[in-house]
């Protein structure tokens, strides 16, 4: 795990496991966040599974997030791994509630094409993955790319309807 302080508090953190599966095995990746979250350490290290970006309230919007994930993507590189993985949370599909601090906006067309790209198996453009924040994020920090989407991966996140957009950033390229 890495973690960003500012003083004594703790601003952001990212955690991550290091890993010999492949991600490009479709049939290997974790089917739900538990399973992806508590994989245990394996070697040689191919990939890292990264999870649980978060930014307190009080320090969003400074690049904290971005400066975890250079951080690991540093990590990667140093330990020769080919691949950084995210479970990227899509929360443009249902819109986040309002009782807590995320203030993302439902987006018709997003969840247009994500529910497409269930029903098709086939990856919508790019311009329409990155409608959505996070995604965005992920792609503007790593100018990776979008593997999977996978339904049912958490349940409980009502914003993304439980889908999380799994991303590929190969360090290979
Ligand atoms: C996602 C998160 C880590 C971003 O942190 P941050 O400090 O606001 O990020 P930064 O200031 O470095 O970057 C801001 C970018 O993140 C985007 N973003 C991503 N998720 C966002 C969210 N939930 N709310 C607002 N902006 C978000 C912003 O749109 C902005 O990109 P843009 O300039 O293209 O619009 C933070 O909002 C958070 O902790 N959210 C709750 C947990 C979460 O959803 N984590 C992702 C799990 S996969």
């Amino acid at each position: 795990m890495f973690g960003e302080f500012d003083g004594n508090l703790l601003a952001g953190t990212l955690c991550f496991t290091e890993t010999a599966q492949d991600p490009l095995v479709r049939d290997d990746f974790p089917a739900n966040f538990d399973a992806y979250s508590s994989l245990p350490r394996s070697e040689p290290v191919h990939a890292l599974y990264a999870y649980n970006l978060c930014v307190r309230p009080s320090h969003r919007g400074g690049n904290t997030a971005i400066r975890l994930l250079k951080e690991m993507e540093q990590h990667g590189r140093r330990i020769g791994a080919r691949w950084l993985i995210g479970d990227g949370r899509c929360s443009a599909y249902a819109g986040s509630s309002g009782l807590d601090d995320d203030k993302v906006k439902a987006d018709p067309r997003f969840r247009a094409s994500i529910d497409r790209w269930l029903e098709t198996g086939k990856r919508p453009p790019l311009k329409d993955i990155i409608r959505d924040p996070l995604l965005r994020l992920h792609y503007r920090v790593y100018d990776c790319e979008f593997l999977y989407v996978m339904p049912n991966f958490f349940p409980q996140d009502a914003s993304s309807a439980g889908f999380r957009i799994i991303s590929a950033k190969d360090l290979n390229k």
